[in-house]
Protein backbone atom coordinates (compact mmCIF):
# COMPACT_ATOMS: atom_id res chain seq x y z
CA UNK A 1 0.00 0.00 0.00
CA UNK A 2 1.55 3.17 -0.83
CA UNK A 3 1.41 5.90 1.92
CA UNK A 4 0.67 9.22 2.23
CA UNK A 5 3.34 11.26 3.33
CA UNK A 6 3.22 14.99 5.21
CA UNK A 7 5.06 18.12 5.11
CA UNK A 8 3.02 20.62 6.69
CA UNK A 9 4.23 23.66 8.74
CA UNK A 10 4.22 23.31 12.59
CA UNK A 11 0.23 24.88 13.14
CA UNK A 12 -0.77 23.04 10.68
CA UNK A 13 0.50 19.71 11.46
CA UNK A 14 -1.54 20.03 15.17
CA UNK A 15 -4.08 18.83 13.41
CA UNK A 16 -2.12 15.60 13.36
CA UNK A 17 -2.04 15.55 17.11
CA UNK A 18 -5.69 16.06 17.43
CA UNK A 19 -6.22 13.66 14.76
CA UNK A 20 -4.37 10.82 16.11
CA UNK A 21 -5.84 11.18 19.80
CA UNK A 22 -9.42 10.67 17.84
CA UNK A 23 -7.90 7.24 16.35
CA UNK A 24 -6.10 6.25 19.73
CA UNK A 25 -9.99 7.06 21.43
CA UNK A 26 -11.67 5.06 18.60
CA UNK A 27 -9.33 2.21 20.09
CA UNK A 28 -10.21 2.83 23.48
CA UNK A 29 -12.48 0.24 25.84
CA UNK A 30 -14.92 3.52 26.68
CA UNK A 31 -14.61 5.33 23.22
CA UNK A 32 -16.15 8.91 23.51
CA UNK A 33 -16.36 9.98 20.05
CA UNK A 34 -16.23 6.12 17.80
CA UNK A 35 -14.37 7.80 14.97
CA UNK A 36 -13.32 4.90 12.72
CA UNK A 37 -12.45 7.51 9.90
CA UNK A 38 -9.53 8.86 11.78
CA UNK A 39 -8.11 5.18 13.09
CA UNK A 40 -7.97 4.78 8.94
CA UNK A 41 -7.06 7.71 8.21
CA UNK A 42 -3.54 7.56 10.69
CA UNK A 43 -2.83 4.13 8.87
CA UNK A 44 -3.28 5.57 5.70
CA UNK A 45 -0.30 7.99 6.50
CA UNK A 46 3.22 7.41 6.98
CA UNK A 47 4.08 9.45 10.35
CA UNK A 48 5.66 9.05 13.31
CA UNK A 49 2.97 9.71 15.66
CA UNK A 50 4.96 9.72 18.28
CA UNK A 51 6.03 13.40 17.03
CA UNK A 52 2.50 14.63 17.83
CA UNK A 53 3.23 13.99 21.61
CA UNK A 54 -0.40 12.70 22.04
CA UNK A 55 -0.91 9.92 24.85
CA UNK A 56 -3.36 7.72 25.79
CA UNK A 57 -5.37 7.30 27.41
CA UNK A 58 -5.14 11.19 28.70
CA UNK A 59 -5.09 13.53 25.45
CA UNK A 60 -6.69 10.66 23.84
CA UNK A 61 -9.94 10.67 26.34
CA UNK A 62 -9.99 14.67 26.85
CA UNK A 63 -9.66 15.94 23.17
CA UNK A 64 -12.69 13.36 22.31
CA UNK A 65 -14.46 14.76 25.26
CA UNK A 66 -13.56 18.47 24.09
CA UNK A 67 -14.71 17.41 20.42
CA UNK A 68 -17.71 15.77 21.37
CA UNK A 69 -19.21 18.87 23.37
CA UNK A 70 -18.54 21.05 20.57
CA UNK A 71 -20.67 18.12 18.21
CA UNK A 72 -23.20 18.57 20.78
CA UNK A 73 -24.01 22.32 20.95
CA UNK A 74 -23.53 22.29 16.74
CA UNK A 75 -26.51 19.66 16.86
CA UNK A 76 -28.80 21.61 19.52
CA UNK A 77 -28.53 25.09 17.35
CA UNK A 78 -28.62 23.03 13.48
CA UNK A 79 -32.00 21.49 15.41
CA UNK A 80 -33.65 24.42 16.93
CA UNK A 81 -33.59 26.28 13.42
CA UNK A 82 -37.11 25.99 11.71
CA UNK A 83 -35.28 26.90 8.25
CA UNK A 84 -32.42 26.21 6.21
CA UNK A 85 -28.81 26.71 8.65
CA UNK A 86 -25.10 26.71 7.32
CA UNK A 87 -22.27 25.11 9.39
CA UNK A 88 -19.20 27.03 9.42
CA UNK A 89 -16.60 24.88 10.56
CA UNK A 90 -13.05 27.03 10.82
CA UNK A 91 -9.71 25.25 11.18
CA UNK A 92 -11.04 21.98 10.30
CA UNK A 93 -8.12 20.10 10.11
CA UNK A 94 -8.56 16.37 9.34
CA UNK A 95 -11.67 16.54 11.60
CA UNK A 96 -14.67 14.04 11.00
CA UNK A 97 -17.01 16.78 12.31
CA UNK A 98 -19.46 16.87 9.18
CA UNK A 99 -19.20 12.68 8.68
CA UNK A 100 -19.85 12.23 12.87
CA UNK A 101 -22.98 15.16 12.82
CA UNK A 102 -24.41 13.57 9.33
CA UNK A 103 -26.47 17.00 9.37
CA UNK A 104 -29.61 17.31 7.46
CA UNK A 105 -30.55 18.48 4.24
CA UNK A 106 -31.56 21.90 5.60
CA UNK A 107 -27.81 22.32 6.24
CA UNK A 108 -24.95 24.04 4.29
CA UNK A 109 -21.84 22.76 5.76
CA UNK A 110 -18.82 24.59 4.77
CA UNK A 111 -14.87 23.16 6.02
CA UNK A 112 -12.32 25.89 5.97
CA UNK A 113 -8.90 25.97 7.06
CA UNK A 114 -5.33 26.75 5.33
CA UNK A 115 -4.56 25.89 1.20
CA UNK A 116 -2.21 22.77 1.80
CA UNK A 117 -4.76 20.94 4.81
CA UNK A 118 -7.14 21.27 2.72
CA UNK A 119 -5.22 19.61 -0.51
CA UNK A 120 -4.67 16.89 2.00
CA UNK A 121 -8.36 16.14 3.51
CA UNK A 122 -9.52 15.85 -0.17
CA UNK A 123 -6.75 13.25 -0.86
CA UNK A 124 -7.43 11.77 2.80
CA UNK A 125 -11.06 12.05 3.38
CA UNK A 126 -14.05 10.63 1.79
CA UNK A 127 -16.37 13.49 1.57
CA UNK A 128 -19.71 13.65 3.99
CA UNK A 129 -22.43 14.04 1.28
CA UNK A 130 -25.07 16.55 1.29
CA UNK A 131 -24.63 20.29 0.76
CA UNK A 132 -21.06 20.41 1.45
CA UNK A 133 -17.86 22.36 0.64
CA UNK A 134 -14.20 23.35 1.44
CA UNK A 135 -12.36 26.43 1.34
CA UNK A 136 -8.60 26.54 1.15
CA UNK A 137 -7.65 29.76 3.46
CA UNK A 138 -6.52 31.21 6.24
CA UNK A 139 -9.01 32.63 8.19
CA UNK A 140 -6.97 35.90 8.99
CA UNK A 141 -7.07 36.45 5.24
CA UNK A 142 -9.80 38.97 3.75
CA UNK A 143 -12.01 37.87 1.08
CA UNK A 144 -12.56 34.09 1.85
CA UNK A 145 -15.44 34.92 3.88
CA UNK A 146 -17.54 36.28 0.75
CA UNK A 147 -17.11 32.38 -0.47
CA UNK A 148 -19.86 31.38 2.07
CA UNK A 149 -23.03 32.67 1.22
CA UNK A 150 -24.97 35.32 3.71
CA UNK A 151 -28.55 33.95 3.13
CA UNK A 152 -29.15 31.53 6.65
CA UNK A 153 -28.39 31.76 10.39
CA UNK A 154 -25.15 30.27 10.89
CA UNK A 155 -23.40 28.25 13.71
CA UNK A 156 -19.51 29.50 13.40
CA UNK A 157 -17.56 26.08 15.21
CA UNK A 158 -13.99 25.77 15.51
CA UNK A 159 -11.86 23.32 17.47
CA UNK A 160 -8.26 24.32 18.23
CA UNK A 161 -8.16 27.79 16.45
CA UNK A 162 -7.93 30.35 18.75
CA UNK A 163 -4.66 29.87 20.61
CA UNK A 164 -3.35 30.21 17.23
CA UNK A 165 -4.41 33.45 16.23
CA UNK A 166 -3.65 36.57 18.05
CA UNK A 167 -5.71 38.43 19.81
CA UNK A 168 -6.45 41.14 16.81
CA UNK A 169 -6.79 38.23 14.75
CA UNK A 170 -9.65 37.06 16.95
CA UNK A 171 -11.27 40.08 17.46
CA UNK A 172 -11.28 40.45 13.71
CA UNK A 173 -12.20 37.44 12.77
CA UNK A 174 -15.26 37.52 15.25
CA UNK A 175 -16.26 40.71 14.06
CA UNK A 176 -16.03 39.67 10.49
CA UNK A 177 -18.66 36.51 10.66
CA UNK A 178 -20.96 38.27 13.09
CA UNK A 179 -21.27 41.28 10.43
CA UNK A 180 -21.71 38.75 7.33
CA UNK A 181 -24.51 36.55 8.76
CA UNK A 182 -28.39 37.32 9.57
CA UNK A 183 -27.49 35.54 13.00
CA UNK A 184 -25.93 32.43 14.35
CA UNK A 185 -23.69 31.47 17.40
CA UNK A 186 -20.04 30.80 18.05
CA UNK A 187 -18.66 27.87 19.76
CA UNK A 188 -15.37 27.19 20.36
CA UNK A 189 -12.83 25.86 22.78
CA UNK A 190 -9.96 28.27 24.06
CA UNK A 191 -7.04 28.67 26.95
CA UNK A 192 -6.36 30.66 29.94
CA UNK A 193 -3.91 33.37 29.83
CA UNK A 194 -2.03 32.16 32.54
CA UNK A 195 -1.75 28.55 30.18
CA UNK A 196 -0.12 30.53 27.02
CA UNK A 197 1.73 32.74 29.45
CA UNK A 198 3.27 29.30 30.99
CA UNK A 199 3.20 27.16 28.31
CA UNK A 200 6.55 28.71 26.78
CA UNK A 201 7.98 28.38 30.48
CA UNK A 202 6.97 24.75 30.91
CA UNK A 203 8.88 23.57 27.61
CA UNK A 204 11.76 24.95 28.40
CA UNK A 205 12.01 23.16 31.49
CA UNK A 206 11.04 19.91 29.85
CA UNK A 207 7.54 19.73 31.23
CA UNK A 208 5.80 20.48 28.24
CA UNK A 209 2.23 19.59 27.52
CA UNK A 210 2.36 19.81 23.66
CA UNK A 211 5.88 19.75 21.65
CA UNK A 212 7.69 23.10 22.21
CA UNK A 213 7.56 24.85 18.01
CA UNK A 214 3.92 23.92 19.23
CA UNK A 215 3.99 25.47 22.43
CA UNK A 216 5.36 29.16 20.88
CA UNK A 217 3.04 29.16 18.49
CA UNK A 218 0.04 29.98 21.35
CA UNK A 219 -0.92 33.59 21.42
CA UNK A 220 -4.41 34.15 22.61
CA UNK A 221 -5.67 33.21 25.72
CA UNK A 222 -9.33 33.80 27.49
CA UNK A 223 -10.40 34.81 30.95
CA UNK A 224 -13.76 36.67 31.25
CA UNK A 225 -15.78 35.68 28.55
CA UNK A 226 -17.64 38.75 28.63
CA UNK A 227 -14.81 40.96 27.26
CA UNK A 228 -15.52 39.78 23.77
CA UNK A 229 -19.10 41.06 24.14
CA UNK A 230 -17.95 44.81 23.90
CA UNK A 231 -15.82 43.84 20.43
CA UNK A 232 -19.19 43.91 18.63
CA UNK A 233 -22.50 45.01 19.15
CA UNK A 234 -25.20 42.01 19.61
CA UNK A 235 -22.59 39.21 20.31
CA UNK A 236 -23.82 37.60 23.28
CA UNK A 237 -22.35 35.41 25.73
CA UNK A 238 -24.51 32.16 26.31
CA UNK A 239 -22.78 29.55 28.51
CA UNK A 240 -19.35 28.04 29.02
CA UNK A 241 -18.06 24.49 29.73
CA UNK A 242 -14.35 24.20 31.51
CA UNK A 243 -12.92 20.93 29.89
CA UNK A 244 -12.08 18.93 33.63
CA UNK A 245 -16.30 18.88 33.90
CA UNK A 246 -17.40 17.81 30.77
CA UNK A 247 -19.77 15.01 31.52
CA UNK A 248 -18.90 10.91 31.35
CA UNK A 249 -15.61 11.91 33.08
CA UNK A 250 -16.74 9.13 35.62
CA UNK A 251 -16.32 6.36 32.49
CA UNK A 252 -12.75 7.49 31.58
CA UNK A 253 -10.03 5.08 32.03
CA UNK A 254 -8.64 5.43 35.48
CA UNK A 255 -5.41 7.08 34.41
CA UNK A 256 -7.52 9.74 32.49
CA UNK A 257 -10.15 10.33 35.20
CA UNK A 258 -7.24 10.66 37.95
CA UNK A 259 -5.08 13.41 35.36
CA UNK A 260 -8.14 15.24 34.70
CA UNK A 261 -8.58 15.45 38.63
CA UNK A 262 -5.68 16.30 39.83
CA UNK A 263 -5.29 19.01 36.76
CA UNK A 264 -8.56 20.31 37.95
CA UNK A 265 -7.39 21.16 41.62
CA UNK A 266 -3.58 22.04 40.34
CA UNK A 267 -2.99 26.06 40.52
CA UNK A 268 -4.65 27.01 37.14
CA UNK A 269 -5.86 24.18 36.30
CA UNK A 270 -9.80 24.18 36.49
CA UNK A 271 -10.03 27.17 33.97
CA UNK A 272 -6.79 26.07 31.84
CA UNK A 273 -9.25 24.91 29.09
CA UNK A 274 -12.47 26.13 28.18
CA UNK A 275 -15.55 25.98 25.44
CA UNK A 276 -17.73 28.95 24.59
CA UNK A 277 -20.77 29.62 23.50
CA UNK A 278 -21.74 32.76 22.03
CA UNK A 279 -24.91 34.41 19.76
CA UNK A 280 -25.27 36.61 17.71
C1 LIG B 1 -5.09 21.79 16.81
S1 LIG B 1 -5.49 21.72 15.10
C2 LIG B 1 -7.22 21.37 15.21
C3 LIG B 1 -7.76 20.78 13.95
C4 LIG B 1 -9.21 20.30 14.08
N1 LIG B 1 -10.09 21.33 14.50
C5 LIG B 1 -9.28 19.13 15.04
O1 LIG B 1 -9.83 19.28 16.14
O2 LIG B 1 -8.76 18.08 14.68
C6 LIG B 1 -5.40 23.43 14.62
C7 LIG B 1 -5.90 23.67 13.21
O3 LIG B 1 -6.03 25.08 13.04
C8 LIG B 1 -5.65 25.39 11.73
N2 LIG B 1 -5.35 26.81 11.69
C9 LIG B 1 -4.52 27.50 12.51
N3 LIG B 1 -4.47 28.79 12.15
C10 LIG B 1 -5.32 28.92 11.09
C11 LIG B 1 -5.69 30.00 10.25
N4 LIG B 1 -5.17 31.21 10.45
N5 LIG B 1 -6.56 29.77 9.24
C12 LIG B 1 -7.06 28.53 9.03
N6 LIG B 1 -6.74 27.46 9.79
C13 LIG B 1 -5.88 27.65 10.79
C14 LIG B 1 -4.45 24.48 11.49
O4 LIG B 1 -4.12 24.35 10.13
C15 LIG B 1 -4.96 23.18 12.12
O5 LIG B 1 -5.67 22.40 11.20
Amino acid sequence: MNREKIELTTVQKTMLATLYARALDSRARYSVLHDRTAADVVEHVDYDWRKTGTRAPWDAATLALRGRELDRWTTEFVRAQPGEVTVLHLACGLDTRAHRLGPPPSARWVDVDFPDVIDLRRRLLPEPGGDYRMIGASVTDEGWLEEVPADRPTVVVCEGLTMYLHEEEGRRLIRSVCARFPSGQLLFDCFSKRLIRYAGKMSWLGMGIAPRAVLESWHWGIDDPHELETWQDGLEYVDDLYVVDVPDLGKLPAAARIGLRLSAHAPGGRDAGRLLRYRF
